[in-house]
């Protein structure tokens, strides 16, 4: 039930709803709390700070997104064929650090408990209700291969397609946490780079049998946009 009661708090810290950093046209909606004060490097463990994009770059979105990863059964493994995720904005919910930082943990507290993806979906749809949805993550090949795409359409702006840079596991438990990354922007100007951390789920079990068998495994990571 823990999780249940920070994610109250999480929903009143959002409440006041207090001016908002300016964003260009094609990063979407401009954050609904300011996050000139959030701060990616102070968020991350010493040894994953090789996830840090570039100083140019300046801070767009503080965000979490909530979906599946997918896989297909490939030689006795499950292969990442791609994911699919809807993309909120946090910028009220990480001026406060106690529930900030350990999105994580909760997330993984609501998938451990009985009809916890369940609950996800409902945090979900109030989420989208309450303005805060700001982009469709899913993978297509329009860049040639099969790649991430975050398409903030849905709140009035453009897409960005990304590209790997960094790849590093999970701190915590990476059986269960989808790795940590770092991606590029190949196309699109929602943004130039941008972090995936804090993940929660996403990983396949570690073998499978019928070979071609498709899985979607739910998962939760907090996405920083940079521009
Ligand atoms: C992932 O799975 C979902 C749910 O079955 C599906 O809608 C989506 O198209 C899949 N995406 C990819 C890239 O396989
Ligand atoms: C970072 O440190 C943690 C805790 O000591 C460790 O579990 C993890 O494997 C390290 N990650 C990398 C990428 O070195
Ligand atoms: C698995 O899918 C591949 C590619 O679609 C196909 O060539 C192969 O015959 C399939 N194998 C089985 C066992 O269904």
């Amino acid at each position: 039930m823990l999780a249940i009661f920070k994610i109250a708090a999480a929903a009143l810290v959002a409440l006041p709803l207090v001016s908002a950093t300016a964003v260009a046209p094609g990063q979407g909606q401009a954050p609904k709390c300011d996050i000139s004060q959030a701060n990616l490097a102070a968020e991350l463990p010493a040894n994953l700070s090789a996830l840090l994009p570039p100083s140019s770059d300046s801070l767009s979105q503080v965000t979490i997104g909530f979906g599946t990863q997918n896989y297909t059964c490939t030689g006795g493994k499950y292969v990442n064929v791609g994911a699919l995720a809807q993309v909120f904005d946090i910028s009220c919910i990480q001026e406060s650090k106690v529930i900030s930082t350990n999105i994580a943990a909760m997330i993984n507290e609501i998938q451990g408990i009985a009809g916890g993806i369940g609950l996800e979906n409902w945090l979900g749809s109030l989420a989208s209700m309450g303005g805060f949805k700001l982009a469709d993550h899913y993978f297509d090949t329009s860049s040639g291969t099969l790649a991430p795409v975050f398409n903030f359409q849905v709140s009035g702006g453009d897409f960005v397609i990304g590209k790997k840079l960094q790849d590093l596991p999970d701190p915590t438990n990476p059986a269960v946490n989808v790795d940590w990354l770092q991606l590029t922007a190949v196309a699109g100007d929602a943004a130039k780079f941008l972090v995936r951390e804090q993940t929660a789920g996403g990983q396949p079990p570690s073998s499978c049998a019928v070979e071609n068998e498709t899985l979607q495994v739910p998962y939760a990571a907090k996405y920083w946009f940079f521009a």
